[in-house]
């Protein structure tokens, strides 16, 4: 499974692309908000960093629009995935911008007919929101087998795109169903390499090697 980080924090992803952690990034309008950065400053400086494919959201309603946006957002870099909203418009949008040879990445994905029509548009990413779902007490992950059942069924290659994942254990459901790609916050990543006894096995190879009196360096 691809890991994306969904942040548009640039040090974060920074960090984690060091260690090869990184396949990708997510933003969104509310993640550039939160960054405080300009939506084309930090969207070119992170394609730069990051070897693949960077979403950058249009913010346009009507497909029109969303073209011209998704167009300009496009040429920021090669690596620019341009993200639509799950709207018929956005739909246009995604044929148009994936004819024009653009990654198209369709977000906002709340059940398994929307992510078909998504694979019929030609979109290069479905971005379920498993998070969301879970918090109206639906079931997120449900929704991700569903999909990767439909599109196995019919063989689509649009990628599932695990999306609003808030939990370490959102992250190993996403695997276990064999979502394609999960984007998750640089802190998720993180909480991913804890466990309680690792810490508890440690700290006893700590005591006892403390009494050995040796030292490697
Ligand atoms: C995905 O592309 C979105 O940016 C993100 O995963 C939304 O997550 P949230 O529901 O935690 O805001």
């Amino acid at each position: 499974m691809k890991f994306f980080v969904d942040t548009a924090e640039v040090d974060e992803i920074a960090e984690l692309n060091a260690l090869g952690m990184v396949d990708g990034v997510t933003t969104n309008p509310s993640l550039i908000m939160k960054s405080g950065r300009d939506i084309l400053e930090v969207t070119k400086e992170i394609a730069e960093m990051v070897e693949g494919p960077v979403s950058a959201e249009v913010v346009a309603l009507e497909a029109d629009q969303m073209i011209e946006e998704g167009r300009k957002l496009a040429k920021i870099a090669p690596n620019i995935a341009v993200k639509v909203p799950l709207t018929w418009a956005g739909l246009k949008a995604c044929n148009v911008l994936t004819d024009e040879g653009n990654m198209v990445n369709v977000t906002l994905c709340f059940s398994a007919n929307q992510a078909l029509l998504a694979a019929k548009a030609g979109a290069t990413f479905i971005s379920p929101f498993i998070g969301r779902l879970d918090d109206i007490n639906l079931d997120g992950m449900e929704l991700i087998a569903d999909i990767r059942q439909i599109y196995d069924n019919y063989g689509f290659d649009t990628q599932i795109l695990s999306a609003s994942i808030r939990t370490v254990n959102h992250a190993y459901q996403a695997a276990m169903v064999g979502s394609d790609v999960m984007t998750a916050p640089p802190k998720v990543i993180k909480q991913m390499a804890e466990h309680p006894l690792t810490d508890k096995g440690l700290a006893s190879f700590m005591a006892d090697w403390e009494k050995t009196g040796q030292k490697i360096l």
